[in-house]
Order: structure tokens, then sequence, then C-alpha cells
């Protein structure tokens, strides 16, 4: 194993998490960025991060002090610390796909040498890094695991879009396959998280304690999102009620919402997959599930309800929905709930029209088959739907968009009072 001085990083998939890590690491070790997808590796070697995780700024002085990004495997051959942080999604039946890291740890198993590490970052359920990489990592490389190389778990914990809590900032769990291998990991982070870290005592911990940290968010939400169901068949609005509830030191401030993106509403399934090849059906984790999963259409079914109530002709009718992206302020529409939202309303053959200032149009329309607006229209609608709480949203006026007897529906609780007539 090497010493931290000789320490050479290559970053493997430079997405969300990849790329903000591999400029993180670029500022205190020699780095360079690998990614299979060519496009990708161009736009930031031109010095732009299009997930604007990453500041052109930020990028821009790392590739003048020496980092680089490549899509060519050989090109990260002598680096002897691989990170990896490529997906880990479910396919459609909700079953872990890990197709991505087979394909990085065989990229891996090529490129290793002895005494190197190799660090996943992808959020897996426990076992995967042993029981499903690193025999890739062996057969493909011809080396022994922990003998020739070896291997760590490091988690991520960003949160797109959030400016304020960014990697150098959130402590970072890292473990290693022995305890000196996870001595070196950890010392590796500590030299770029200014947060500190925690090593945890081995592989296995590490990588249950991130899918936890999810799940347990997913059914906070779901429980959030089940009162929002009872106090609205109550007439109660479930907003207030958590406002007095949270004046108790150790009520959990959840709010109610959609659960998109492929963190949150993802790595619950990798915990229910696992705990069911243990012999355990787990209820909870996928009661919340179920339950964030069947949001979007029953906000559509609220919207409709109101318009009825007002007397609106739902079929044909006009609704604005107000953001796309799976999250505020942030361009990510990977599995978006507010397309579940549309496709309900389109159900009733309502006509759906959809504003996002953060959403490329080309990737929704590529991947969801949806016209995004970047700019407001100047028509009026039926309803109005404020899915996203992107800033851009705040203090607009939505009086010139509303038709006679418009419903407004506010999912996120961002509208000031008596804007709205109804809030998830
Ligand atoms: N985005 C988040 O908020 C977040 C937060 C914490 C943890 N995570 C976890 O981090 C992991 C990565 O997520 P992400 O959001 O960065 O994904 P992403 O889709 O933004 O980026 C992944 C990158 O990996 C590349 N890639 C895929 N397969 C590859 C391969 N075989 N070789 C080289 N490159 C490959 C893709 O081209 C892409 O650029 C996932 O396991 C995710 O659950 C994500």
């Amino acid at each position: 194993m090497n010493r931290i001085e000789e320490t050479k990083i290559a970053v493997i998939g430079l997405g969300y998490v990849g790329l903000p890590l591999a400029r993180l690491f670029s500022t205190a070790f020699p780095t360079v960025g690998y990614d299979r997808n060519s496009q990708r590796v161009d736009e930031l070697m031109k010095g732009h991060d299009s997930t604007l995780e990453v500041s052109d700024e930020l990028l821009q002085d790392a590739i003048k002090r020496g980092f680089s990004c490549t899509s060519q495997l050989e090109h990260i051959k002598d680096c002897n610390f691989y990170v990896v942080a490529v997906p880990t999604p479910v396919d459609e039946n909700h079953n872990p796909d890990l197709t991505p890291l087979i394909g990085a740890s065989e990229a891996v198993g090529k490129v290793i040498a002895k005494g190197d590490v190799v660090v996943y970052e992808s959020t897996v359920y426990p076992g995967v890094t042993e029981d499903s990489c690193i025999p890739i990592v062996e057969e493909v490389s011809g080396l022994k695991f922990n003998k020739d190389f070896f291997a760590g778990y490091s988690p991520e914990r960003i949160n797109p879009g959030d400016k304020l809590h960014t990697v150098e900032k959130i402590k970072k769990v890292t473990s290693g396959s022995t305890p000196e291998v996870g001595a070196y990991v950890d010392a590796v982070y500590r030299m770029v998280i200014k947060a500190g870290t925690h090593l945890a005592p081995s592989i296995k911990v590490a990588e249950a304690a991130k899918v936890i940290e999810n799940s347990q968010r997913d059914i906070n939400i779901a429980f959030v999102n089940e009162l929002a169901k009872i106090f609205n068949r109550m007439g109660l609005d479930t907003n207030e009620v958590l406002v007095a509830a949270s004046t108790k030191w150790n009520f959990l401030p959840f709010k109610p919402g959609l659960v998109g993106g492929h963190c949150i509403g993802v790595d619950p399934y990798y915990l229910a997959q696992c705990a069911q090849r243990y012999g355990y059906n787990p209820e909870i984790i996928l009661a919340g599930r179920r339950m964030n999963d069947g949001m979007g259409a029953y906000v559509a079914e609220q919207v409709v309800k109101l318009m009825l109530k007002q007397g609106i002709q739902v079929l044909g009718s006009h609704v604005l929905i107000l953001g796309f992206t799976f999250k505020e302020n942030c361009p990510d529409v990977r599995n978006t709930k507010v397309i579940d939202i549309i496709k309900t309303l389109r159900e009733y053959n309502v006509n759906v029209t959809i504003h996002d200032p953060w959403a490329n149009p080309e990737i929704a329309q590529r991947e969801y088959g949806v016209e995004v607006k970047s700019v407001l229209p100047t028509a009026r609608f039926d309803a109005i739907v404020l899915a996203v709480a992107h800033k851009e949203y705040e203090g607009i006026d939505l009086v010139p968009l509303q038709a006679d007897k418009a419903v407004v529906y506010d999912v996120k609780s961002f509208l000031p009072p008596h804007s709205y007539d109804q809030r998830l």
C-alpha cells in the first residue's frame, strides 16, 4: 500500500458526486477524473459543469492546477487510489441495478496494480463492495484481494443544489478492508474534508450507514405524507399542524412532499432487497416507498377535486405546473415525481403546460417526452400547481396566470398565505 504522499487519485464517474469530489481531491493530490461519457469529459475540460455542482471558476482553476478529465482508461493507469462514484439505480421492478458498478469494477480491474486501493462511494446495500464488486476486480486484474490490492467504502452525503453543505463541509464516513487500509483511506479523505471523517469499523458498516440515512428520511417523509392525507380530509392545514408540533424539542421537522431523485426514493429499495435476501420482509421500509411513490397521483387528484368544486370543467382544461426538476434550484430531472402529477392530470384529459427555469428542456423531452418551458407563458390557466420551490418562484404573482375561478395548489408550502387554495 502507498503512503499518503505518493497517493495519486482517479475518480471514476464524474456526475453529481464524482466531479465535486475529484475537484476537491485535486486540491491536495494529483487527481484525474474518468468518465466513460466522452461528451461529459469534453464539457468539463472546457471548464463547465452542466450539473452546476462545481462552479466554472473552481473547475477552471483546478484544470489550471493540473486536474484533468478523460474517457480513456489508460490515462488513469498510473493512479494508485481509485474512487468509484457511478450511479446505483433500480430497474423497472425496483430491484437494484448494479450494471454501472460492475462496469466500473471491470474498468478498475484493468488498471489496478499491486498495492493500490479502490474505494467505492456509490450508495449500495451492505455487502455489495466485497461480495459483488471486489470479485470482479480480482478476476479482471488477476490480483488477490487484501494481499495485492485493497478496498474501502466511503459513502457520499452531498445534496445536489445545496451550496451550503458542499462536499468538504460534510463529515464523511470512511472504511477499509483491513485496519491499516481503513486508517490510510481515512487519512486520504481527512486531507480534504474540512468537516472531518468517521472511520467505521468495516466496509459493511459504512455501506449500511449510508443506506439507512436515506431510508430514514424516506420513512419520515412518508409519515408526514400520511399525515397530510389525514389532515386534508379533516380540513386541517398540515403545515400549520407541523409548525405547532415543531415547538417540541424532539419533534422531527419533516415536511410532506414528492420524493424523487435517485437517492431517497431509490436507496430504500436497496435496503429492502438486501433484507429479503436474508429472509426478512421489510414492512415499514416498503410502506414508506409505497406512500411516497403515490404522492404525485394524489396531488393531481386533489387538484382535479378542487377544480370540480369550483365548477371548472376538467376535461380539456388547462393546468400550469411550476417546476419539473426533482428538487428546488437544481437542474436534475432524474426520477422527478412531478411527472406523476402530469401523467395523472393527462388521464383526466387535462392540457398540461410545464414551466421550469432550471430543467434542461432537451433532457426533459428525451427522458419524459414532455415540453418544458423556460419562460413563463402569458396564457391564463384553470389551475396552477406549484410543484418545486425554485428561488425564481419566490414572490411570483400568479394572478395574471389565473383564469376565472382558477385553483392554486401549493405542493411545497411555498406560496404566501391567501395566494393558494390548498397545500399538501
Ligand atoms: N446525486 C446525489 O445527490 C448523491 C448523493 C449521495 C450519494 N449519491 C450516490 O452516488 C452515486 C453516483 O451518483 P451521481 O448522482 O453522481 O450519478 P450521476 O449519474 O450524476 O453520475 C454518474 C457518472 O458516472 C458515469 N459512469 C457510469 N458508468 C460508468 C462506468 N462504468 N465507468 C465510468 N463512468 C461511468 C456516468 O457517465 C456519469 O457521468 C450513486 O450511487 C448515488 O446513489 C448520489
